[in-house]
């Protein structure tokens, strides 16, 4: 009896390419017990008692100027301190160093290097590094060390203060579709129109594991760097560059992140400084970031948004304006897509935008989890609702009236589009049908109640990686690629895949990521790695598979002579005939009979561009919320979600529940807890603590509900996965917003929605 008709699996219900058997399924993560159990080590937790020198960063205390003069004597005179690393005792960086200029994720310009001058460009620089037998004694130190400054007095901090010194980025990384039609002509003549402006300001990264990079350093002078990153081959490019390093010596590592939501995507300071201390003390070294220092790099840009809507009285869109204003830094430009959703989502002929950046004393900006689709979603969302309410007509009516069936900003159809479902699927779950279509009329005790609706979009991108598969004579299947996993379940859903597409158990596969030394994938971010990594683990996977078929063929009496790949099933560590489950090979006979002990492939997956270049490509969710505004106090209660997403095919219900799950209550925190405030008189943020730094608790978040709809895509990848790391948060502050507007009548356009803002 073969191994399939023990399990009771038939070979006829089985599909030759996704049997169904894990993909789809709400599997568990695989590294679930070690991140629970304390096993899964993050980059600080890396040899603790090793006799490690540690790092402490001293930041500035000024936003602008210059430092004068640094006197470390009393921090050195301590016993167990053994340097201190400013501007005034580092090296010079490699004289071919491009700092990011090599990364993934650069924006243009000069980044920002650490130590190499006595500039001070932000508050909270890092101005030196104290490194000392243990980290309090470095934290102590740090304190004795004494800087005097120059201040310059003239500081351009908040956005709107500084809108006169708006330009238009030399570069910009999501360029801004041409006009179309006339929009100004389009909006004079329209019935009903809307013209307001939608702000939200500095929002903050706060993963809860704290940046860290533990530098270990070994034999020939070769570096093993475990580092917070959401990309090791990005940090290692960066090492090598600035350090004028090889690969063999500075090997980069990273098998868990406590978080990234882009944090991640660039090489963080602390990297810099641990490299820095390790090569000239040659000594392993740690640096771990504080809390507070966590505020010291990049951020959400504040964003201003100036729209203008005109429909026509049966609420046809007839004109759409978006002039946006986000910040970037003095010495880098950095642009995110705010507006191009603006005339992407409704069908509109008339259509006109425009991107403008205003460069303050703040670090520059950095991608926060869906950079730019957040922000742009939330006003154009925010305004289409204006208007809807405006035109009289229900918000997800107008909606649907102005639905696009194909992207206009590029004039291409979409690989898929699924919204109209998210709509229906999502309102009728909501209840949206017993909506009362009049605002501030819903009293439930003391609580005004308000319902909302916004649309979601993001991007399903593929980039090209490479994997590794190992398959060995005991059937045990090693697939690895120099991915991440930030938290999003790459382990498990690699595992799945790999699993499914061999025909082995979950439990048999060993999935290994977060090393530099492991095949080129690129760093985890925008949502496409499932659709990246994913694909060369389903691609690897088929070309072992071949292999081993070509082996089965070969062997003694092999039932498969004449036999195809499409004629036979590969399941439960066995190949079987289609026609016949009983006239099967196991791997282990395959391999044993071949005389090999192992079988190995190594591949590149590439998108087929040419073909992918033809369409639209996007995800789409439609967000419901309810809202209760207690009449005398102004709180807000989010009472209610539900989410209905379409991303393509869904790998693991569990794990992608838990992504928009994570990505809603962000939405929530988005809408009304997160802002980090400015003192602008002295460029310094004031709340850079968790205490002060709003974020929502368990009591803020009640019920949530996730809808996957289906959706068939066989262009975006051969998985027709779309990814759902960023689609969960898109949309959620403006139905929230929206909400908050029906509930009480009042239209705020400001994020966070706090309580004075309703009084
Ligand atoms: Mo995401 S902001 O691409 O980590």
């Amino acid at each position: 009896m073969s191994l399939l008709q023990k399990l009771g699996v038939s070979a006829e219900n089985l599909a030759p390419e996704i049997t169904g058997k894990y993909i789809g399924k709400p599997i568990s993560r695989v590294d679930g017990r070690a991140k629970v159990t304390g096993n899964a080590k993050y980059a600080a937790e890396f040899n603790i008692g090793t006799g490690i020198l540690y790092g402490y960063v001293i930041s500035s205390p000024i936003a602008k100027g210059k430092i004068t003069a640094v006197n470390a004597r009393q921090a050195l005179s301590q016993k167990g301190v053994l340097n201190v690393f400013t501007h005034e005792n580092v090296p010079g960086l490699a004289w071919f160093d491009r700092s990011y200029q090599d990364q993934d994720a650069p924006p243009g310009g000069s980044p920002f290097r650490p130590l190499q001058s006595d500039e001070i460009l932000f508050s909270q620089q890092p101005i030196a590094l104290v490194i000392a037998e243990t980290f309090e004694l470095a934290r102590y130190a740090s304190t004795l060390v004494h800087f005097e400054y120059e201040v310059k007095e003239e500081l351009n901090v908040g956005l709107e203060l500084n809108l006169y010194k708006a330009k238009k980025p030399k570069k910009h990384r999501f360029p801004v579709p041409k006009p179309r039609g006339d929009a100004e002509k389009a909006l004079a003549g329209s019935v009903v129109k809307i013209e307001e402006a939608y702000y939200h300001g500095y929002e903050h990264h706060n993963p809860m594991e704290m940046f860290a990079s533990t530098v270990i350093y070994g034999d020939d002078d070769r570096l093993t760097i475990y580092d917070k990153t959401q990309g090791v081959l990005n940090s290692q490019s960066y090492v090598k560059s600035v350090f004028g390093l090889s690969e063999d010596e500075a090997r980069v590592i990273s098998p868990f992140m406590g978080g990234g939501f882009g944090a991640g995507l660039r090489p963080q300071y602390q990297l810099y400084m641990a490299v820095l201390a390790s090569l000239e003390l040659k000594r392993s070294v740690k640096v771990v970031l504080t809390r507070q220092q966590m505020f010291s790099f990049g951020h959400r840009p504040a964003t201003l948004q100036k729209i203008s809507l005109g429909a026509s009285a049966e609420g046809k869109l007839q004109a759409v304006i978006n002039r946006c204003y986000s910040e970037t830094s003095t010495f880098e430009e950095y642009t995110e897509n705010v507006v191009n959703w603006s005339g992407q989502m409704y069908q509109c002929d008339n259509v006109m935008l425009d991107h403008k950046l205003v460069p303050l004393d703040l670090f520059t900006p950095l991608d926060m989890r869906a950079p730019g689709g957040v922000t742009g979603m939330y006003a154009l969302e925010v305004a289409i609702d204006e208007l809807a309410v405006k035109a009289g007509i229900d918000p997800l009516e107008f909606r649907l009236l102005n639905y696009a069936e194909k992207d206009q900003n590029l004039d291409k159809p979409f690989s898929s589009k699924e919204l109209r479902e998210c709509y229906r699927q999502g309102a009728e779950r909501f209840g949206w049908n017993k909506r009362n279509p009049e605002a501030g009329a819903t009293l439930e005790g003391n609580n005004l109640v308000g319902w909302g609706v916004a649309t979601g979009c993001w991007e399903a991108n593929q980039m090209p990686s490479r994997a590794k598969a190992m398959l060995s004579a005991d059937g045990k299947l090693t697939v690895s690629s120099a991915t991440a996993d930030i938290g999003t379940g790459t382990y498990t859903v690699m595992t799945q895949v790999a699993a499914e597409t061999l025909g082995v158990a979950m439990e048999d596969v060993l999935f290994k990521l977060g090393d530099s030394v492991l095949p080129m994938s690129p760093l985890q971010g925008g949502s496409w790695t499932m659709a990246t990594v994913g694909s060369a683990v389903k691609l690897v996977c088929d070309q072992l598979k071949a292999k081993l078929f070509k082996m089965a063929k070969k062997v003694e009496n092999s039932p498969f002579g004449n036999s195809k790949e499409e004629d036979v099933v590969f399941a439960d560590r066995c190949i079987s005939l289609k026609e016949d489950a009983q006239q099967y090979l196991t791997f282990t006979e395959i391999m044993r009979k071949s005389k090999v002990n192992y079988i190995e492939e190594d591949t590149t997956s590439l998108p087929n561009m040419l073909e992918q270049n033809e369409y639209s490509r996007f995800t789409h969710s439609a967000v419901f919320v309810e809202v209760k505004v207690d009449q005398d106090l102004g709180t807000v209660h989010v009472s209610r979600v539900v989410n209905a997403v379409a991303a393509g095919r869904i790998i693991n219900t569990k794990t992608s529940r838990s992504q928009v799950l994570g990505g809603i209550v962000w939405g929530i925190s988005m809408a009304l807890h997160e802002d980090t405030v400015m003192d602008d008189n002295f460029g310094r943020f004031m709340n850079t603590n968790l205490a002060e730094y709003h974020v929502p608790v368990n009591a803020d978040i009640n019920d949530i509900d996730v809808i996957f709809v289906e959706e068939h895509d066989d262009i975006v990848n051969p998985l027709g996965v779309k990814g759902l790391g960023e689609i969960g948060i898109v949309g959620v502050a403006a139905a929230i917003s929206n909400a908050v507007y029906h509930a009480t009548g009042k239209r705020v356009r400001d994020l966070p929605i706090q309580l004075d803002k309703l009084l």
